[in-house]
This record gives structure tokens, sequence and C-alpha cells, in this order.
């Protein structure tokens, strides 16, 4: 049972199918002017016009790139980039604490170009404040960058309300939306978004490719320079058969939105209930309202997250602990810790990611195996008290510190 599609999605058999002959036969260099060339071309427009279709924008509005980290490098780089050319340039950037490393790492690398970030903070829903984002605008304002949803605890942002705030003080608007595309409707018109950042593999596409939305009018310069493809916005010979598949997983993506949203709520509703009601000291990280409808984030108190999921792994379950990294470092997620939860509870952290291969029918399985592991675990844990049946790890917590690092969920 697959329940990781937020770190990486199989590819739907049918994307494989219009891949394939990318592969082979049809192995033109785009940028020719023969038949084989022509053909390439063909299905890479082909391809933008579907991804296009998926966020409600035009075709010549979409670059295709290596992927999401691409895209979101390229939408803040750029940005930055641009000024530095200017004679009095604008150094203030706008983001989130709880944004995925592709955003959070390339504003840090800015800083030592003397750009200036705010990172708003969350509430322990994990939603940022309109109120807060609007008081942190400045004069020198280029950028506010914020993922549509996350991909650790799934919650879903105020997107709309973003664009109009940043519309309204004549700032871009760059939405990070690698992990609500094909699984929310994203609309780059009706949301106000500038820039928008996609993932194929996030889709049942494949990985190494995905794509950035830039609004007309919307200026950026060049991320990577070299032979002009891409409309000069992005050189480098076109990885022809992934931007096939990126296109058909969109395609198919769209056509099975409102299926998908269904049948994946169902499941994610179901497993939430079941777990909640069954399992003591059992909690959802994030929005319940404002959530994806693939995205369970469970937290059991007194738990070890990378036992829980190698323990599920034998139960034949992939999942994704809530702190991805815990066996570098103790500390736990940014994003847990930016809701307010410890380390010793973030670590007792489950992210069960639906895709279309799951079913309801899987639910109770999944739900006895986590009761009997989480059973098993806090039976041997230090955090939990087996006479009196309670956590009792809050005697070794310590709070985090600006010292600590955090570690990154995909
Ligand atoms: C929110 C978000 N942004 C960006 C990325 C990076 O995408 P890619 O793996 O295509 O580089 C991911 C991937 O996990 C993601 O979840």
């Amino acid at each position: 049972m697959y329940m990781d599609n937020s770190a990486t999605s199989p590819i739907n058999p049918e994307v494989l199918d219009a891949m394939l002959p990318y592969l082979k036969e049809e192995y033109g260099n785009a940028s020719t002017l023969y038949t084989l060339g022509i053909h390439a071309k063909r299905a890479i427009n082909n391809a933008r016009i579907q991804v296009a279709k998926l966020i409600n924008a035009q075709d010549d509005e979409i670059t295709f790139t290596s992927g999401g980290t691409e895209s979101d490098n390229m939408a803040i780089k750029s940005t930055a980039l641009a000024q530095l050319k200017t004679d009095n340039p604008k150094k203030h950037i706008i983001t989130t604490q709880i944004e995925h490393p592709a955003v959070l790492n390339t504003c840090k690398y800015l800083e030592e170009f003397g750009f200036d970030i705010t990172y708003l903070p969350v509430n322990e829903e994990g939603l940022i404040s309109l109120d807060e984002l609007e008081n942190a605008i400045r004069d020198d304002t280029i950028l506010i960058s914020v993922m549509h949803s996350n991909n650790e605890i799934g919650t879903i942002q105020p997107v709309k309300q973003i664009g109009e705030i940043a519309h309204k003080h004549g700032i871009v608007f760059h939405c990070d939306a690698v992990q609500s595309v094909g699984k929310v409707p994203v609309d780059v018109e009706a949301q106000n978004i500038d820039i928008l950042s996609l993932s194929g593999h996030k889709i049942n596409g494949p990985k190494g490719i995905g794509a950035i939305y830039i609004k007309k009018g919307v200026k950026l310069d060049p991320y990577i320079h070299g032979g002009g493809q891409e409309n000069s916005k992005r050189s480098g010979t076109e990885n022809v058969a992934a931007i096939v598949g990126l296109g058909k997983a969109a395609q198919i993506a769209q056509e099975n939105l409102d299926d998908a949203i269904k049948h994946n709520q169902q499941i994610r509703d179901a497993i939430i209930e079941k777990t909640t009601a069954r399992i003591k000291d059992t909690y959802v990280n994030g929005s319940l309202d404002e959530r994806l409808p693939n995205n369970v984030h469970l937290r059991f108190s007194g738990v070890e997250g990378e036992s829980l999921i190698l323990k599920l792994a034998q139960k034949g379950i992939y999942a994704a602990t809530g702190s991805a990294c815990s066996t570098h470092n103790l500390q736990g997620s940014h994003v847990l810790a930016a809701l307010g939860i410890t380390p010793a509870l973030s670590h007792g952290s489950l992210r069960l990611s639906i895709g279309p291969e799951n079913s309801i029918d899987d639910v109770d399985y999944i739900v006895d195996a986590i009761d009997e592991t989480v059973g098993y675990l806090r039976s041997i844990s230090p955090l939990w008290d087996n006479k009196t049946d309670e956590y009792i790890g809050d005697r070794f917590e310590r709070p985090m510190d600006e010292e600590d690092e955090h570690c990154y969920l995909e």
C-alpha cells in the first residue's frame, strides 16, 4: 500500500504510453527543422496546452523546468537578480516559515546578497495571518512567495486573498503549488497568482520535470542561459518525453479532479476518524478544514516516527514520518515547530498521502496496523508510562532554540 504520494507518485500507465515514442523512434531535437524535430516541437506545445489548462493559464505563460525546485529557484532568484541591475535595488521578500526548502533555502541564500527576508509565522492550524502579511509589506518589497498547500501537513493557505493583498500593493505573488496542482482546483486567474511552480512527479507524471507559470506582463529574467529554448526563459535541449509525460499527467489530473477529490477525501476522513477515535493521545497536525484532500498527518504522543514508519513498512504500508531526517539530528520538522509542536511530540508524527491506487477498503487494515504499531512502540517507549497508560514525555521536553537545525520532508 503506497501512501507516500506527496513524496512522489507512481507513473500512470497512460502517461508512460504517451512518453515511450519520444524515448524511441521520435527522438528528434525540438529545435531542428526536419520532421523529427517538428514532431518533438508539436509534442512540447501540446503538453504546454495541457499544463496551462490544468491551472487556467494561457499556453505561452508556461515554461518547462526540471521540477518544482527549479521553478521555485527561478521565481525567487530571477526576481531578486533583476533588482541588482537597477541603481536603487529593492531587497525585501516576504515568505513563510513553513515553505518547502526549495523556497526557504533560496531565500536564505539571497540573504548573503543583502536581501532582507520576512518569514511569516503560522498559527497552530498552520495558516498565515493576512493582517500580518499586509503589515509586513514595505516600500522595498519585491515579492511575496507563499505556498498553495504545505507538503507536510497539507494545510491550504488563503491564496486568493494573498494575491489580492500583493496586487493592492503592486507586488508580484509567487505561489509554490507543487502539492496542490491536481489535488484541489488551482486557477491562476481566480486566485490572483503571478508566478506558480508545479512538478510532474507529484501528479503521477515523471520525475525531473516541472513547469513555471509566469503571467503575461510579469517580467522574469532567464534563469538558465544558453541556446534560447523555452522562449529564452529556460535554455537547454528540451526533455521531450518528460514534457509529454507531464502534459498527459496534467490532462488526466484535470479530467479526474472532481472524482479524485471525493476519492481522497473519503479515505482521508475515514483514517482520521478511526485512528483518533481508537488510539489514545492521537492528534491531527494542521487545519482539518483547510486541508488537502489527500493528506493525513497524525501525531501519536510517546512514539518515535522512524520506528513507526519501519514497522508499517513491514506490514506493507509505505508512509512518511513527520520529521524526515531524525536519524541525523534530534530536532523535529520546521513546519511542526512553526505550529508550536515540541520536538519530542513532533517526532511521533506520521504522514499518509493518498493517491488513486489507494482504496477505502484498505482503511481498516491501515488503522489496525497503526493501532498495533503505536501500542507496541508505546510499550517500549521511555516517554510512555505503561502503568498509567499516559504520556510522560513532557518531563524531557526542552524548547526549540534558534540554533537548532530543522529537517525537511519532501
Ligand atoms: C511544496 C513543494 N515544493 C517544491 C518541491 C520540489 O519539487 P521537485 O521534487 O519537483 O523538485 C516539493 C517536493 O517535494 C514540494 O512538496
